[in-house]
């Protein structure tokens, strides 16, 4: 069974409660909160102030994606904040074990993130100290951008480095994922699905959820 996390990125900042509570009723199952810095990514998006603000009124898993650089001094206002799942970027920590363990003391769950040009070898002596692998299938920056097809291929391999470890940890994949690509990253081993502008610029967003989910049943 796949979580569905749409990215709030292409929700209506104007009406974003409005537009969270869609697909919240819509039933899925993470909110992806996309933070940006204008550093590590050339865009800016949001802060812990608006993840607080939502957190009142939401009660999905609360899951942030940090595209930023120095991540350590911001996620324990995220946390606070009411983070439930931390992403940071490998190639955004010098010493990812001890960003990893600094996200797990504050009692949330640890994730980290891969641009399409890391490789799966950086984590490897990581993996097991982690809940969940983001296998970006974009360059990160972006909300509406297109799949990376050689993705599909990382994703098998991350699964393989998992169930040759015998771990239990989730493969996230954010960017370019829609209802026709689905089935392909679920199969490689996908089980959390980030979309962003199939969601929120569908027409019908509940028939949309549908399809996700019927087409992910492979
Ligand atoms: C890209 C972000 C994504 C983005 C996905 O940097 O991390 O979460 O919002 O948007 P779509 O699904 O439209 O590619
Ligand atoms: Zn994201």
């Amino acid at each position: 069974m796949i979580k569905l996390a749409p990215s709030i990125l292409s929700a209506d900042f104007a009406r974003l409660l409005e537009d969270v509570k869609k697909v919240e009723n819509a039933g899925c199952e993470y909110l992806h909160i996309d933070v940006m810095d204008g550093h590590f990514v050339p865009n800016i998006t949001l802060g812990p102030a608006i993840v607080k603000s939502l957190r009142k009124d939401v009660n999905m898993v609360f899951d942030v994606h940090l595209m930023i650089e120095n991540p350590d001094m911001y996620i324990k206002s995220f946390v606070d904040a009411g983070a439930d799942i931390i992403t940071v970027h490998q190639e955004a920590c010098i010493h990812l074990h001890r960003t990893i363990q600094n996200i797990k003391s504050l009692g949330v769950k640890a994730a980290v993130a891969l641009n399409p040009a890391t490789s799966i070898e950086t984590i490897k002596h990581v993996v097991d100290e982690l809940d969940m692998v983001l296998v970006m299938t974009v360059n990160p920056g972006f909300g509406g951008q297109k799949f990376i097809q050689s993705m599909v291929y990382k994703i098998k391999e991350l699964k393989k480095l998992i169930d040759e470890k015998g771990l239990n940890v989730d493969i996230q994949v954010d960017g370019g994922i829609k209802p026709d690509n689905v089935d392909k990253v679920v199969k490689a081993g996908a089980n959390i699905i980030v979309a962003g502008s199939a969601i929120f610029n569908s027409e019908n967003i509940p028939d949309t959820v549908k399809n996700f989910r019927e087409n992910a049943n492979v």
